[in-house]
């Protein structure tokens, strides 16, 4: 297993389209040690609850969550697509790929319907409303859609948000 580097908005990696893994593949020693490797990473940023193969460079359809407070509950997701959607809500987000901090709330749906793989292969399908898990699925599925967080902010969020990551750069920018 290995850490693998997370992207850092603007890289523009992080725009790619995933493409979805073959059924067949899903077994294989490769996609495995991604998936291996994406769980390594997260638990290693000790602060994220999701991360989107995407943000490791790695444009496949998969995604994985760990939202438990001991960081033993790893829920994978592998060509994940939301069947179904309802309602809305507006909460707080952040995510690793996006520097500086920046955690602005975002409208999402309420109830979603989320068909995917396991990493056994196997079919899911799960309905989560009113909590985090309906917030991740969306979340998660947007980068490998090539899209982020504050894509969706406008106006004065968006330029608070700007604004943070300018700065951050700016701070960084010997260290990368
Ligand atoms: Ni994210």
């Amino acid at each position: 297993m290995a850490i693998r580097t997370i992207l850092i908005y603007p890289n523009e990696k992080l725009r790619i389209k995933a493409e979805p893994v073959p059924i067949k593949k899903i077994s294989s020693p490769k996609i495995q040690s991604i998936i291996d490797d994406m769980f390594e990473t997260l638990y290693a940023t000790r602060n994220g609850s999701g991360l989107a193969a995407t943000q490791v460079a790695i444009p496949l359809r998969i995604f994985i969550i760990d939202i438990s407070p001991n960081s033993d509950n790893p829920l994978c997701f592998i060509n994940p697509e939301i069947i179904a959607k309802e309602g809305q809500t507006n909460k707080i987000e952040g995510c690793l790929s996006v520097p500086g901090g920046v955690q602005e709330c975002v409208k999402r749906a309420r109830r979603v319907v989320l068909k995917a793989f396991d990493r056994y292969g196997k079919p899911l399908e799960v309905t989560e409303e009113k909590n985090f898990y309906a917030r991740c699925f969306q979340h998660e599925i947007d980068h490998l859609d090539g899209k982020l967080f504050i894509d969706h902010l406008v106006g004065l969020a968006r330029r608070r948000a700007d604004r943070r990551i300018s700065r951050w750069h700016k701070l960084h920018r010997h260290a990368n």
